[in-house]
């Protein structure tokens, strides 16, 4: 071999061998790992055209020393041959070509069969052809073709064949893989990964080798895979899932929520205070608002149980109302604002010395009849009791009885009916029944299509059930009228009870009539009556058209008595029991049709209460019962007005 072949061979193969002793060497793979060290020896970079190199600079043989140790590395047979514009340093290209050229070889040294192999032995061949075997490189593989033997294929003739044997192959094992590069792929790497742990472990069997392909090594990049895509190869290390991402971005937007809430809870809000617009933060206290409202409050006093000023300037710091309701003294510093309120600051309150309650007393209702005038007195407000604290200053050493809760009497309300909304409206009443005549009236009241209202006597009742379911079922409303017509305000309390309980009682037994509405006998009714009552009725109702029929006075000055001197909310006195009624019967016609003729409209004593919005609406309904929380005053109060009817 002459030394131009030596010069020849070392420019277009891989450059610059380790020099041992001479200069540092810049090849990548030029490092003391035997792997990579024997992965250059067997590197088949596809050489170029036969003779490219010849005329090729030679800027690195100049400076080796011919024969050294590094020249003679330089000259170590090549299976391929390649032309390198820069030989110190391959580019990504020439490795991986060289890289595909070694997987084919190694494929078909591996999997090939014997009689499939002439096409790739005859490019190894070709590739190797001329190369001479110096005696020093005892690692060379036996199976090395000789140099100079036939024309070098190209690189793209070796990897068409390298190619065409793969489809071969992946056809015979199994004709589905050739339409699934993917699993053709996989099956590919794991042969090479499987070959190359080999490889590994027989040139060092004491070292572990890791069960699959380093991360980053283009040696265990697949070169088939870096071909078809162009790009790296997915190694297995790549396809870990990266949870790094999805923890950051979970970071950040937690990071966004916070930021997002601080200022949602921080925003500033607008409220009036005294009509003036003030920002603050939001929920901000009203010593806050205050505060930002630049407006002056005086404190109040600490004071003794008694009311005496204990210490000056040391109460309640402000006052306030917000959209005009007081706030609590005691809740003035956790109260805080949304925005939009209208507030208002006063002066601060008196703050009471801490105390013991040493005795606590109750306080009774008491009953008061309030109105001296008209058709009706109806319950206006229950009984309550009240409470009276006996207080001892912890400070003051100070004694007082002090209301902690306000006693609430019992109100008797009189009042005539006045129908709103200019409503002609009038009651008929008939008292007494019910009797032999009241099917007649109900007769004519539903030939009229007129609703009335029956006071009823208990034993009548008891007397006369059908009559009297008949009332409820023509829907009339129902009263009671005593039980047997005792003038009330001459009885005692047990008497009166005995009066008004029993008759409430029978209704509702023998018509299912619930009723707590009463037509005193007489008319005669006074605060004392009220108070026996003890609660079993809320309205009882006196009249303003007396036809005066007990007097049996004649049809004609009957339905005058009846119908003279008309206006809204009239309430007729008539009756369908306690004698003869005949005279009712031929006059009841009358006396409809000139009311009606004047305009009005027959109602109920429920419907006529309605009508006046200044009656509560639990006592129109004329069944009102008395709440459980309500107590029944033992006594009359001393400003009860005097409105008794006797
Ligand atoms: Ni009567």
């Amino acid at each position: 071999m002459s030394q131009g072949n030596q010069h020849q061979h070392r420019n277009q193969s891989q450059p610059s061998r380790p020099a041992q002793g001479g200069r540092p060497s810049t090849n990548p793979y030029d490092d003391a790992d035997p792997i990579r060290v024997r992965r250059t020896h067997h590197q088949s970079i596809p050489a170029p055209a036969s003779g490219a190199g010849q005329g090729a600079a030679q800027p690195e043989s100049a400076r080796l020393v011919p024969g050294s140790a590094a020249q003679r590395h330089v000259q170590a047979p090549r299976r391929v041959e390649v032309q390198r514009t820069n030989a110190h340093h391959p580019s990504v290209e020439q490795r991986r070509a060289a890289l595909r050229s070694e997987s084919a070889q190694r494929t078909n040294a591996q999997a090939v069969p014997q009689q499939r192999r002439a096409p790739q032995q005859a490019a190894q061949a070709g590739a190797g052809r001329g190369a001479a075997r110096p005696a020093s490189q005892g690692k060379q593989p036996a199976q090395r073709p000789p140099r100079h033997q036939a024309p070098k294929p190209t690189p793209q003739q070796i990897e068409a064949a390298r190619r065409e044997e793969l489809r071969r192959q992946y056809h015979e094992v199994s004709p589905d893989r050739a339409y699934a590069p993917s699993a053709r792929r996989s099956t590919e790497r794991a042969e090479r990964q499987y070959a190359s742990q080999q490889r590994r472990q027989e040139k060092h069997p004491d070292r572990h080798v890791r069960p699959r392909p380093i991360p980053g090594d283009d040696y265990f990049r697949t070169p088939d895979v870096v071909f078809e895509r162009g790009t790296q190869a997915q190694s297995p290390v790549t396809k870990r899932v990266n949870h790094a991402p999805a923890i950051i971005a979970c970071l950040v937007a937690l990071a966004i929520v916070g930021v997002v809430a601080y200022a949602w809870m921080h925003r500033t809000v607008q409220v009036t205070v005294d009509d003036k617009q003030v920002n603050v933060v939001v929920n901000s206290t009203l010593e806050q608002v205050l505060d930002a409202s630049g407006q002056k409050v005086s404190p109040g006093n600490l004071v003794a149980v008694t009311g005496d000023v204990i210490t000056p300037s040391d109460g309640h710091a402000f006052s306030a109302t917000i959209n005009g309701n007081a706030v609590d003294d005691d809740q003035l510093a956790s109260t805080t604002v949304k925005g939009g309120e209208d507030i208002k600051f006063g002066n601060g309150d008196d703050r009471t010395e801490d105390y013991d309650v040493v005795n606590t007393t109750t306080v009774q209702p008491q009953l008061k009849m309030e109105g001296t005038e008209g058709s009706v007195f109806y319950v206006k407000q229950w009984g309550k009791t009240g409470t009276i604290e006996t207080r001892k200053g912890k400070q003051s050493g100070k004694t007082a009885d002090v209301t902690s809760v306000d006693v609430q009497d019992l109100i008797i309300q009189r009042q005539g009916i006045a129908p709103d909304n200019d409503q002609k409206l009038v009651a008929l009443t008939f008292d007494d029944g019910p009797s032999q005549y009241t099917d007649k009236y109900l007769d004519i009241l539903d030939q009229y299509g007129i609703k009335a209202t029956f006071f009823e006597l208990g034993q009548q009742v008891d007397e006369y059930p059908d009559a009297a379911k008949r009332v409820v079922s023509d829907g009339m409303q129902l009263g009671s009228h005593t039980w047997d017509h005792k003038q009330l305000t001459k009885l005692n309390e047990q008497q009166v009870s005995d009066e008004l309980g029993p008759s409430f009682q029978k209704i509702q037994d023998v018509t299912g009539y619930q009723t707590t509405m009463l037509r005193q006998p007489y008319g005669s009714i006074n605060d004392k009556v009220w108070l026996y009552s003890k609660g079993t009725m809320s309205v009882s109702v006196f009249w303003t058209h007396d036809s005066e029929d007990w007097k049996v006075p004649g049809v004609d000055k009957l339905v005058s008595n009846a119908t003279k001197d008309m206006f809204t909310g009239a309430i007729i006195l008539m009756h369908d029991g306690g004698g003869n009624r005949d005279e009712d019967v031929q006059a009841l016609p009358q006396i409809i049709e000139a009311w009606q003729n004047a305009g009005y409209q027959f109602v109920t004593i429920s419907d006529l209460m309605k009508s006046d919005p200044r009656i509560p609406d639990e006592v129109t309904s004329g069944d009102e019962q008395m709440p459980s929380d309500a107590v029944w005053p033992t006594e009359i109060s001393k400003d009860s007005t005097s409105n008794a009817i006797p």
